[in-house]
């Protein structure tokens, strides 16, 4: 018999867990869906790549499926990737994990951040986020029943969360502090000293720390930080992490955890249930991205940095202030020079200029008087954007300032 109980008028109210429907949408989601109605616009919006995967990881994935291989893999990998993954994070970061126990491979990043939560939360325990941090970090706690305790950063700051800050927002059931840097939607990076007052804090509290570091390889003249890496704290970090970002494989969904076996084999418990594995033909790739795509991330991390230094130059010259940004591939200037708030101006630019940029309160309300600009897209759209912006500020400017007088 065909279910025909709610066919003539939709799901009743009490349908969707009030968990959920009280979750309000992503800000990012409501600004694209006014873009997509929009034709010929300019996107410094989406926080993606826009290379496309390097070839002889698209052909490793093909050959995956030309030999037949499309079964599901172990659930937590394929051991030949788990180990290639073990000595890329000796290589880069010099932080040892056991690829049989201390890895999960895991669909994205995303899949990953969603685990960790399920797996250490319990009712009403707190993490610690920053404001502003990316949109899925508190939407994931909410949903794994935990409470989002945000701390705030700011421009003076360089958009980096302090151990001042974050102690002020511990209580007796603040379980963790979930970062991410380099950041999004700043490019704030994190300065190793830092980095060593917020693992003491976690030693101090006894608290763990979950370190999102999808960004890591696109940092632009500085170091990156891994927080396991740091004394004693890889037994109390849970490193997340991926290639949709540095290697130009969003659509892939491909990610990991490395973390201490007890958190993996927690991890391992609810991935089983719910996806299994990441796909094959993925992981294939992956394997080939590692063993062969360091000369890969080398040239799009130069041809980001080429235009991150264009972006951040010529939006302070617009009269938006920017502080630099040292990673990931985003610009985060100030709006307050134009009187507008960042939905108003987001909207605006996009309306009267055909520009989009996210409004900076989408990541919390300490972006606010910002906005995210990225530069993932070719400098020659990334030179019009500007021109058209600069346009939009003089215009508005004038406006503002006959309101004035
Ligand atoms: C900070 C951050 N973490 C995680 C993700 C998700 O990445 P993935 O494609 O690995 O799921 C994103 C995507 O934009 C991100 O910006």
């Amino acid at each position: 018999m065909p279910d025909t109980k709610y066919a003539a008028t939709g799901a009743p109210d009490n349908a969707i867990s009030q968990k959920v429907a009280t979750l309000p949408p992503s800000g990012i989601r409501k600004f694209f869906d006014l873009l997509s109605s929009i034709e010929d616009v300019i996107s410094l919006g989406i926080g993606e790549p826009d290379f496309v995967t390097p070839w002889h990881i698209r052909e490793a994935g093909i050959y995956s499926l030309e030999k037949g291989y499309t079964m599901y893999t172990s659930n937590a990998g394929m051991p030949e990737l788990r180990q290639e993954l073990a000595n890329y994070l000796e290589l880069h970061y010099g932080v040892s994990y056991h690829p049989e126990h201390e890895i999960l491979i895991t669909a994205g990043s995303s899949e990953g951040l969603d685990l960790v939560l399920r797996a250490i939360i319990n009712p009403r325990d707190e993490i610690i986020i920053p404001d502003p941090c990316y949109v899925a970090y508190p939407a994931d706690i909410i949903l794994a029943g935990g409470v989002p305790i945000t701390v705030p950063t700011n421009e003076e700051n360089n958009f980096v969360i302090r151990a001042t800050d974050i102690e002020a927002g511990i209580t007796k059931r603040t379980k963790g502090i979930l970062i991410g840097y380099p950041a999004n939607p700043t490019g704030a990076v994190m300065p190793r000293k830092e980095a060593h007052a917020i693992a003491e804090l976690a030693r101090k509290h006894d608290l763990f720390v979950i370190s999102d570091e999808i960004y890591a390889r696109l940092i632009y003249g500085v170091e990156h930080v891994c927080f396991p890496s740091l004394p004693s704290m890889k037994k109390r970090t849970i490193l997340i992490s991926g290639f949709s970002k540095s290697h130009a494989m969003t659509g892939w969904r491909i990610g990991y955890v490395a973390a201490d076996r007890r958190f993996i084999q927690a991890l391992t418990k609810i991935h089983q249930y719910t996806m299994l594995c990441a796909p094959i033909m993925t992981q294939m790739a992956t394997i080939e991205a590692l063993r062969n795509g360091e000369s890969d991330v080398e040239k799009m991390v130069q041809e980001y940095n080429t235009r991150r230094r264009f972006m951040v130059k010529r939006l302070n010259e617009i009269g938006l202030s920017c502080f630099e940004p040292r990673g990931a591939f985003f610009a985060f200037p100030s709006i307050r020079a134009t009187g507008m708030n960042s939905e108003e101006f987001a909207e605006k630019l996009l309306l009267e200029e055909k520009v989009a940029v996210v409004p900076g309160v989408a990541f919390g309300s300490c972006g606010e008087g910002f906005v995210r600009c990225c530069y993932a897209t070719s400098l020659p759209d990334i030179e019009e954007a500007l021109k058209r912006m600069d346009r939009f500020v003089r215009k508005t400017r004038r406006a503002h300032g006959r309101q004035r007088h």
